[in-house]
């Protein structure tokens, strides 16, 4: 009795800590690095060499312009919408022939329509990864991307001949449950791993004036770096003025007082996103939300600063 309970006490304790099955298989597929490397070459000279509007499509793409977060998750509920109404009416018209069969084929194409947007933006995110999350974007673009074919293959045969249906039905059946899969890692990525999650979303601030430092402590036309409340800070002292915004860039966690500023604008050393001092807004992605911002002031030679708003 006391050796069974030994026993499974050590089996909780190792499946607390092994690693999740998807992670340790991805983690071990080195050979997924030279195909990162490859895609992400393709797409970042793309956009070069569109040159400037390459950079606004690019700030679409993300989800930086027009929605203000990140575009490809809200993108992907389109294709899997449409193929999941598809395989419904597919078997429907097999089982009971009161859907057209043309529900099915029309619920295919507009799958592949809005695949074509959601790739479009994963590609432009992908772009930006890097490690094992980059290796899990490229489990879950290639899954998507033979989806496609799959699918593409599928509607062929639909629009071809009409004693192909079956064999095309299958075909878009098994693309379904394979987006089950991709839809899963994606899925994984942003939960798990936290692609295009907000990086202060778990941070709290001061709502009241805390002292952070001397006005020696910020001199003009540099950033600094403090703590407030726990909240990590950067400053600027611009024109005379103070200017005060989180320092973790929303985007992945940079250290944006590591970063470059020009005209009040701070460029993210990690993957280039731009930030506004002024408001906090961000201006040039990947990133797609704001920073935190604080006001800032300076009484008798001491500088305190407090949130602007409140963070949730
Ligand atoms: S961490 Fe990616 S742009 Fe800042």
């Amino acid at each position: 009795m006391e050796i069974d309970r030994r026993r499974i006490s050590r089996l909780i304790r190792e499946s607390r800590t092994r690693e999740r099955t998807l992670d340790r298989v991805v983690r071990s597929q080195a050979w997924l690095d030279p195909v990162a490397d490859v895609v992400q070459k393709a797409v970042g000279g793309f956009y070069e060499v569109l040159g400037s509007p390459g950079r606004a499509i690019k700030n679409v793409m993300y989800g930086t312009k027009l929605l203000g977060h990140p575009l490809h998750p809200a993108l992907t509920d389109l294709p899997v919408g449409a193929w999941t109404v598809g395989v419904l009416a597919d078997w429907l018209f097999i089982a009971t022939g009161r859907v057209p069969p043309a529900a099915g084929d029309f619920a295919l194409a507009a799958g592949l329509a809005g695949a074509l947007l959601a790739a479009m933006t994963g590609y432009t995110d992908f772009h930006e990864t890097e490690g094992h999350e980059r290796r899990t974007a490229v489990v879950h673009g290639l899954t998507m991307t033979g989806v496609v074919v799959i699918d593409l293959i599928s509607l062929s045969l639909r629009l071809s001949s009409t004693g192909l249906r079956p064999a095309a039905v299958v075909l878009s059946t098994l693309a379904w449950l394979i987006v089950l899969f991709g839809a899963y890692v994606g899925g994984h990525l942003t939960f798990g791993i936290g692609t295009a999650v907000n990086h202060n979303a778990f941070y709290d601030g001061p709502m009241e004036f805390v002292k952070v430092g001397t006005r020696d402590d910020f001199p003009e036309g540099e950033m600094r770096r403090v703590e407030a409340g726990g909240l990590p800070v950067v400053i600027l002292r611009n024109k005379g003025l103070l200017h005060a915004m989180g320092a973790v860039c929303s985007h992945a966690g940079g250290p944006l007082h590591e970063g470059k500023v020009a005209e009040e604008v701070v460029t993210c050393p990690w993957h280039a996103s731009r930030f506004r001092f002024e408001d906090g807004k961000v201006v040039g992605g990947p990133a797609t939300f704001d920073q935190p911002l604080l006001v800032a002031r300076e009484r008798g030679g001491v500088v305190e600063v407090k949130l602007a708003h409140p963070l949730k």
